[in-house]
């Protein structure tokens, strides 16, 4: 059989793996190619925050504005099936238990953040396992927008620059963690995991 991939050795001690270079430049940069560029957000809708009739739009809480993956490009449909065989990875590593992945491309505009907060916070939530790939090119430290990782007790513990290419693992239900606001257009797209038969769509 062959050995289990590094990166459940580091979800499971850690709750959290970041991968840099996960997804090559050429469909990086096809991906990024179907969002509108240059402050344009035709096509996306803005990010909601709760759960059915609860739902509203928070600027506060979170600014980024979201479209769904349909599958409808040769680069989506590449991204989905690596999705699904970390799906059958982590299944078989980690025993999650996860049947399907839904995934948002997102647009952080400049200024726009999302604040501390966990995937699954409420017990019936699906989301088990959270995959953030980022989309954006030449990202410098002094750009922002970094995803902070949080432990339980609130400390931060890790900071991740939202550069092309890498891919973060987290558990939707125990990593807390943030948005922070950028200087610049800030792309990516956010997947979720999702065990059997609870509501869906939740954040
Ligand atoms: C989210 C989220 C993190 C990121 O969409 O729930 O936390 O770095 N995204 O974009
Ligand atoms: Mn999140």
């Amino acid at each position: 059989m062959a050995a289990p991939p590094d990166f459940l050795d580091a979800l499971a001690t850690d709750g959290f793996v970041v991968l840099p270079g996960w997804l090559e430049p050429a469909t990086v940069a096809a991906l990024r190619a179907e969002l509108p560029s240059g402050g344009n957000l035709e096509g996306l809708q803005r990010a909601g925050v709760g759960r059915g009739g609860e739902r509203r739009v928070l600027d506060s809480v979170r600014g980024d504005w979201i479209r769904w993956l349909d599958g409808s490009s040769p680069e989506q449909g590449w991204f989905l099936q690596r999705m699904e065989a970390i799906r059958l990875d982590v299944n078989r590593g980690l025993q999650l238990g996860v049947f399907e992945v839904e995934a948002h491309f997102a647009v952080y505009p400049p200024g726009s953040g999302y604040e501390r907060h966990l995937d699954a916070f409420q017990s019936h939530n699906p989301r088990r396992l959270s995959a953030v790939l980022y989309l954006n090119r030449e990202w410098a430290a002094a750009d922002g927008g970094e995803l902070a990782i949080f432990d339980a007790a609130g400390h931060e513990i890790r900071r991740v620059l939202p550069e092309g290419g890498t891919l973060v693992l987290f558990l939707s239900q125990r990593v807390p963690h943030a948005v922070l606001p950028a200087l610049r257009w800030r792309a990516s797209i956010a997947a979720w995991f999702r065990v059997r038969g609870r509501d869906c769509a939740s954040t």
